[in-house]
């Protein structure tokens, strides 16, 4: 609703003019805020929605069987996901924070367990779908993942919340997800 029908709907309720400007003001004020929240997500809310789709996929993954549409197709975005999302978070996120004296070790790890996630990828493009290792590594990737996304909410991203400024933080995100969107 704009804010001109707004005041019409009101103005039909029969209320005073102080209320109706009281509910106007209000309904002003509640719309920018909501607005500003969606425009201000920052670089940590951006990444931890990612990771949320990582973590769907892995447990969709791992209830897959044998040599099946339905395996390749979840195998396949995962794959896909997990490769723009390490690209974009080294560029948009960790790049930035390599040169800091607190996150420098924490970058570089961060950057490490990514180059270990792709080598689990690479198992399991050279293994049989039909094969019991292809569950075995399927099940190694989802403990790998899970464990690194726990690293960066739980450890890193408390700690990058001291470097980065505010504005930092939102721009970021802004980058981020442009990089997302434009090669996923
Ligand atoms: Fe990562
Ligand atoms: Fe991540």
């Amino acid at each position: 609703m704009n804010n001109s029908s707004f005041i019409i709907y009101i103005g039909w309720l029969g209320l005073s003019d102080q209320k109706v400007a009281e509910v106007f003001f209000k309904h002003t004020y509640y719309t920018i805020i909501i607005n500003l929240k969606r425009i201000k997500m920052n670089i940590f809310e951006a990444i931890r929605k990612d990771h949320d789709i990582q973590r769907d996929l892995l447990e969709k993954l791992i209830k897959t069987s044998g040599d099946t549409k339905q395996r390749d197709e979840i195998f396949q975005s995962l794959k896909k996901e997990l490769q723009v999302h390490a690209d974009a978070e080294e560029r948009h996120y960790y790049k930035p924070l390599i040169d800091s004296d607190m996150m420098q070790d924490k970058a570089r790890h961060g950057i490490a367990e990514h180059h270990e996630i792709d080598e689990l990828i690479e198992k399991l493009e050279e293994t049989d779908y039909d094969s019991s290792a292809w569950l075995k590594t399927a099940k190694d990737l989802k403990h790998k993942v899970e464990h690194h996304l726990e690293d960066e909410e739980q450890k890193f991203f408390q700690l990058s919340g001291k470097v980065l400024n505010e504005s930092q933080k939102t721009s970021l995100a802004t980058d981020y997800n442009s990089y997302m969107s434009s090669h996923r």
